[in-house]
């Protein structure tokens, strides 16, 4: 079993590929885009590629996880990466959005270099099917935080310590006895939280061996459904 199995079972197929044609139309010759991760990203990048391909277009990508690495290399799509340039706008998806555009992201693990990319273009579009605007964040999905290996048990504490409900460590899907391992060679730590205040985002990342987490507190950005 591949660890991420998204691109063969894919919810709400129908709306994010008519989602991903939306943001397809916006490719111009030359961009430098952002790429998201998970399914929505996968059949945006489907959608995009279709473009390129049919008007010969250039464009590069920033990807945000190995796996869409390995997609822009299927596709033949040139790589750059948020060291060497920043993007002319990026896309993604989300796991739960609420009213004041507060998000969790990460359920694929690909936090890190998600926030990274958005953080650094000037134009982000989230793209989101209606099964993830929610009332209440956390209501469906727990906060991923992204961690040390040997520090899971004190991180664990500490999110404990800040209010979480309850703390699983990822499990992988190869062999579930396995702790999950990120491409950034870390743990994912899957916080519950009844409630979620303005300042978790920055409070979680200064838990001592926390490399970041799926809150996305404040961010600018276009919702495209
Ligand atoms: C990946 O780490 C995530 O942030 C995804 O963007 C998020 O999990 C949404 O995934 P889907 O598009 O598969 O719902």
């Amino acid at each position: 079993m591949k660890e991420f199995d998204w691109k063969d079972n894919i919810e709400n197929k129908d709306e994010k590929k008519k989602i991903g044609a939306k943001i397809a139309k916006r490719v111009k010759d030359g961009d430098i885009i952002g790429f998201g991760s998970g399914s929505t990203s996968y059949m945006t990048i489907l959608e995009i590629n279709k473009r390129v391909k049919q008007e010969g277009l250039k464009i590069k990508a920033i990807p945000t996880s190995k796996i869409i690495e390995e997609l822009c290399d299927e596709l033949n799509i040139e790589k750059s990466s948020i060291k060497e340039e920043k993007p002319d706008w990026c896309f993604d998806g989300a796991d739960e959005i609420d009213s004041s555009k507060w998000m969790i992201k990460g359920m694929g693990a690909a936090l890190y270099r998600e926030k990274l990319n958005l953080k650094n273009s000037k134009e982000n579009y989230i793209l989101v099917d209606s099964s993830k605007f929610v009332e209440r964040l956390g209501e469906a999905h727990p906060v991923p935080v992204e961690c040390d290996v040997e520090k899971i048990e004190t991180v664990k504490n500490a999110l404990l310590k800040l209010g979480a409900r309850s703390v699983d460590v990822k499990m992988s899907k190869i062999n579930e006895n396995d702790v999950f391992i990120t491409d950034n060679g870390k743990a994912i730590l899957h916080s519950w939280f009844d409630k979620i205040e303005s300042d978790y985002e920055d409070k979680i990342n200064e838990i001592d061996g926390v490399l970041d987490n799926g809150l996305f507190i404040g961010y600018e950005y276009e919702i495209i459904s």
